[in-house]
């Protein structure tokens, strides 16, 4: 990737390859970016597969949303340019993460495709594996975990995805878990099942 300003000059020679890095921790790095509602299993999905995965060998990352927003980017808001900055920001920290070799699980909201498609086209299309988990609105708003949904039904949040914003749901994703169909575990085994072999040296 070339850097727009003159003056800049990324190094991405000399230095040790992703591939090699790779092969030293016997695995393939991919970017597992989860996308779904608030309250739709996203955070719980990603612990479980993250234990899996370890079980396995495989060094991986969770990046979570309510995470990064108390760090990284806890100088963005909701509207729909800060989120576009929140996920791009993610898209280039998993990126480094990729380079290193290791395996991130990603849970953003994310709710444009657009959004998605930012940060799949920054992480390269054939490291990013879209995942999503569709729980029904109804379905988010009853589990209300962290009260958010009251919150933002009196009126108490705005930009609410779901209640006063948006989230257009993915039409190819490479995998769809319809958590309120299944429980949690089954959730996790299927995904589990899908991106071991695609990890796994
Ligand atoms: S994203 O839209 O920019 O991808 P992100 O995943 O980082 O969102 O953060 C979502 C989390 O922030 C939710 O799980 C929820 O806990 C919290 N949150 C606070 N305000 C909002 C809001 N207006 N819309 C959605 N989530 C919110």
């Amino acid at each position: 990737m070339k850097s727009t300003n003159k003056n800049l000059f990324p190094i991405f020679e000399d230095i040790i390859q992703r591939k090699d890095k790779e092969n030293l921790l016997n695995q393939n790095s991919k970017v597992i970016w989860l996308t779904g509602m608030s309250g739709s299993g996203k955070t719980t999905i990603a612990k479980g597969l993250e234990k899996y995965l370890f079980s396995k060998g495989i060094i991986n990352q969770i990046l979570d949303g309510d995470n990064i927003r108390v760090g990284l980017n806890k100088n963005l808001s909701f509207s729909e340019s800060d989120r576009t900055e929140n996920i791009r920001r993610i898209a280039e920290v998993s990126k480094l993460f990729l380079n290193s070799g290791v395996v991130t699980i990603n849970c953003f909201v994310s709710p444009l495709k657009k959004m998605r498609q930012l940060a799949k086209d920054i992480i390269g299309k054939e490291d990013f594996i879209e995942v999503y988990i569709n729980a029904s609105l109804e379905t988010c708003k009853q589990r209300d975990v962290k009260g958010l949904y009251k919150k933002a039904l009196n009126g108490k949040i705005k930009n609410f995805t779901g209640i006063s914003s948006n989230y257009e749901a993915p039409e190819q994703a490479d995998l769809e878990l319809i958590t309120n169909e299944k429980s949690f575990n089954e959730s996790i085994e299927e995904l589990s099942k899908f991106v071991l072999p695609k990890i796994k040296k």
